[in-house]
């Protein structure tokens, strides 16, 4: 049996509380400093993996204990240097393929180097994020009964890449299509560089706000830590699929914008029976903040790579090749994974709860 690790992170202080509950109730300096110095350790067991024709994987999450802005601020060498111990330890305990969750995925050259310096193969898990991104928003589109072909699309982390994968996959469905990153040199360039190929009206901004009022269906991909998209500029009606982790859309929009569709775009149900279980507490589940069975997409590139023997490093970097997302999702078919329900805010979303999202959109239009 070929087996997988994948490394998590904690994307913010009430997700060290999941990982340690011990942790509950320390103030913020403290965890911040305690995770200074704590060394990457294997913190869930996952079993029970098997697709539909019988083949079976197991593996770990192995965690680099940082938060999302450490991993961005500390010394590149010093964070490929906790990963890389995360990968490690995945490898003693037998992994073969290992995968990059969240910002572990993105510091840097987006595991390029990881994955030379790594002694088992890397991905970063996007090629199936991106599948799954897209097909979140299209579902969330049809389920609001909203014409793709004739609406406007906006990516925001168009520069990035997952944003760039999806963009060029959303655009031969779309009237027109803005990019948005930060950067404003990159994002120039980048359009400079598709815009022929993408078979829609195209334009850039820097400007989320005014890119997100004009769109139908937003996707959304940025390693913010704040949050990118507010209430106030969503048109009514729109669907948003969310992929950045940590979340960059506003909680604010649950409460106030109940005519707005949000989608967490990156959920795939595992096949088999998969299991999430404490290493340090054999029997107790860990819990990943998703529903039974449901792993990130990224998890699930990994696993997808072990149970098919594709013991290489399918995703790295940020020019992903179309190619490598149309090939992981038909293998993730293959192997038994679907898009998970969706879900939204910590919350499954409901026929009813789409029903009344069309009938405030109605009104508010
Ligand atoms: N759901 C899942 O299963 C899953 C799986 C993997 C990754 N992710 C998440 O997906 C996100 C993107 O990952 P990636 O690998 O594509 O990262 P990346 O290659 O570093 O790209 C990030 C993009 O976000 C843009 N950006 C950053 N801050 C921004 C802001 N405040 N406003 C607008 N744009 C901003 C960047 O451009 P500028 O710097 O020019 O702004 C860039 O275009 C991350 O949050 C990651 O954790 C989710």
């Amino acid at each position: 049996m070929n087996k997988f690790c994948f490394v998590i992170h904690p994307l913010s202080f009430d997700d060290i509380a999941r990982y340690e509950p011990g942790a509950k109730g320390k103030g913020e300096p403290i965890l911040r400093k305690i995770m200074e110095w704590m060394p990457s350790y294997a913190a869930v067991h996952v079993t029970g993996v098997r697709t539909p024709d019988g083949r079976e994987t197991e593996g770990w999450f192995v965690a680099a204990p940082l938060l999302p802005q450490q991993l961005v601020e500390f010394p590149r060498e010093e964070v490929y240097r906790r990963v890389l111990r995360a990968i490690e330890i995945g490898a003693e305990l037998g992994a073969h393929v290992a995968g990059l969750g969240a910002f572990t995925a993105v510091v840097g050259d987006a595991g390029i180097t990881i994955n030379e310096r790594s002694p088992i193969p890397v991905t970063t898990g996007n090629s199936l994020t991106i599948a799954a991104g897209v097909q979140s928003l299209f579902r969330g589109a049809r389920e609001m009964g909203l014409d793709a072909g004739s609406s406007t699309a906006v990516v925001i982390g168009a520069t990035g890449s997952i944003g760039s994968a999806c963009a060029r996959l959303i655009a031969p469905n779309v009237a027109r299509i803005i990019l948005v990153a930060r950067n404003e040199t990159r994002l120039r360039k980048f359009h400079e560089s598709v815009s022929a190929s993408l078979t829609c009206a195209s334009e850039y901004t820097t400007d989320v706000a005014a890119a997100v009022s004009r769109a139908q269906l937003v996707l959304t991909a940025t390693t913010s830590t704040q949050d990118v998209i507010q209430p106030q500029d969503l048109q009514a009606g729109a669907v948003v699929c969310e992929l950045s982790l940590p979340h960059d859309v506003s909680r604010n929009v649950a409460a106030q914008r109940p005519d707005v569709l949000v989608i967490e775009g990156g959920n795939m149900v595992v096949p088999g029976s998969p299991r999430f279980e404490r290493v340090r507490e054999p029997g107790t589940e860990f819990d990943l903040n998703l529903p039974a069975r449901t792993a990130l997409a990224c998890m699930s590139e990994t696993m997808i790579l072990a149970l098919e023997g594709r013991l290489e490093p399918f995703t790295l970097g940020r020019g992903i090749e179309l190619a490598k997302v149309i090939e992981i999702a038909d293998m993730a078919q293959c192997c038994g994974f679907e898009l998970a329900d969706m879900r939204a805010f910590d919350a499954a979303i409901t026929p009813e709860k789409i029903a009344a999202t069309r009938i405030a959109a109605t009104v508010r239009q």
